[in-house]
C-alpha cells in the first residue's frame, strides 16, 4: 500500500457536560463520560505528508515550526498500523484567532488522526479514530463527529470503548454558539494540568465525578427532546461543578477574571428577560454563550458590550471531522 500526502479538517467542540479527570492518564481515559458540540467556525486544516527523504518527524503550527513530541506517538501508530514506516510533515492551521486562549487540541488531533488514516490507507471506522484523537487529547474524541456528541468513559483498560459517538446532528437543532474572549494571551494552567491537580488533591473530586452520569441522563434527554432550558440548566450546573472541584485544588485553580463573572451575569440576566441563551465555561477565562437558533447576533451584541471583553466570535455547530483531499 503506497502512502501519499492527505489534508483533513476538524472543528473545536464545547462540553456542555464537562470532561474533568482521568482514570488513566496514559491513555486519556477519562474517568466519567462526557458531551459536546461540535463548532463549524473555529477549525484546524491538517495535512499529514509522509516523505521518504526525512528521518524524523516534523511539525509546521500556523505557518511556525513546533515540537513534534505530542505528535510523533500518533503517527507511531499509523506507522504501526499500515506497516509503513515514514516519517512525516504536517502541516496544521487554525482558523481561531491567534491569542485568544481557545484550545485547539480538540480540532488539531481529531483532524491529525483523520489526515493520517488517510494518508496511511488505514481506513479506520470513526470509533477508531475516535480512539485514536482520545490518545492525543481526550476531549478529541468527540471532535471527529458533528453536532451533539457523547464521549463514554468506558469499562476496558485498553480504551477501545472510551469513544465517542454523535447523539443528534447539528442540522436537527442548530443552535448558535458565541464566544467572549475576556483575555488574550496563554492561558495561565492547561487543561491536562488542572484536572491532574483536581484528582490528587480537590476535597471535591469524588462528589464532582460521582455527579456526572446523572446529569449526563439530564443532557441526553434535554437533547433528545431538543429541551432548551432543560439544557441549559444541566450544562450551567456542570461547568459550575467543574469550576467548584478546581477552586478546591490545591492551590485552588482560578480560571475566571472579572470579566468572565461579568458575562456570566450577563447571559443569566439575558436568559432571565426571555433570551434563549445559557453559559459554559473550560479551563480559562473565556465565556461560551449556547444560545437558540438565531439569538447568536443578540446575544454577541450584549456580550460585546461587557466590561473587559475584548472580542466576540459567533459561530454555529458543525460537522465532524473529514478529509479535504
Ligand atoms: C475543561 O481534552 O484538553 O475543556 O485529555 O489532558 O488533553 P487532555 O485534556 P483536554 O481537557 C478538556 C477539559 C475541558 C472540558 C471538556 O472539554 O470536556
Amino acid at each position: 500500500m503506497s502512502v501519499q500526502p492527505a489534508t483533513a479538517r476538524a472543528g473545536a467542540n464545547i462540553a456542555l457536560v464537562k470532561y474533568w479527570g482521568k482514570r488513566d492518564a496514559r491513555l486519556n481515559l477519562p474517568a466519567a463520560g462526557s458531551i459536546s458540540v461540535t463548532l463549524a467556525g473555529l477549525e484546524t486544516r491538517t495535512t499529514v505528508s509522509p516523505l521518504p527523504e526525512l528521518d524524523a518527524d516534523e511539525l509546521m503550527l500556523d505557518g511556525q515550526p513546533a515540537s513534534a513530541e505530542r505528535i510523533v506517538p500518533v503517527l507511531d501508530r499509523y506507522r504501526m498500523l499500515s506497516g509503513q514506516d515514514q516519517h512525516c510533515r504536517v502541516e496544521s492551521t487554525n482558523s481561531f484567532p491567534t491569542g485568544a486562549g481557545l484550545a485547539s487540541s480538540a480540532s488539531g488531533f481529531a483532524a491529525l488522526v483523520v489526515a493520517a488514516d488517510a494518508a496511511f490507507g488505514t481506513r479506520l471506522d470513526a470509533a477508531r479514530l475516535s480512539e485514536q484523537a482520545r490518545l492525543g487529547s481526550g476531549s478529541a474524541a468527540r471532535s471527529i463527529f458533528g453536532g451533539f456528541v457523547e464521549m463514554a468513559a468506558g469499562h476496558g483498560d485498553d480504551g477501545r470503548d472510551a469513544v465517542a459517538h454523535p447523539l443528534l446532528d447539528a442540522a436537527d437543532w442548530p443552535l448558535e454558539v458565541v464566544v467572549a474572549i475576556t483575555e488574550i494571551g496563554p492561558k495561565s494552567v492547561s487543561s491536562t494540568d488542572g484536572m491532574n491537580r483536581t484528582m490528587k488533591t480537590s476535597p471535591y473530586y469524588p462528589a464532582w465525578v460521582d455527579s456526572v452520569p446523572e446529569d449526563l441522563e439530564r443532557a441526553r434527554q434535554a437533547i433528545d427532546a431538543t429541551d432548551f432550558e432543560a439544557l441549559a440548566e444541566v450544562s450551567e450546573s456542570s461547568a459550575l461543578k467543574m469550576h467548584a472541584s478546581a477552586l478546591a485544588a490545591q492551590p485552588g485553580l482560578l480560571y475566571w477574571n472579572p470579566a468572565t463573572v461579568a458575562c456570566l451575569h450577563e447571559v443569566r440576566a439575558l436568559r432571565a428577560a426571555g433570551t434563549g441563551v445559557f453559559f459554559t465555561v473550560d479551563a480559562g477565562p473565556q465565556v461560551k454563550a449556547i444560545c437558540l437558533p438565531g439569538q447568536g447576533a443578540r446575544v454577541a451584541g450584549r456580550l460585546a458590550g461587557v466590561d473587559g471583553v475584548e472580542r466576540v466570535i459567533e459561530t454555529t455547530l458543525g460537522p465532524g471531522a473529514g478529509v479535504l483531499t
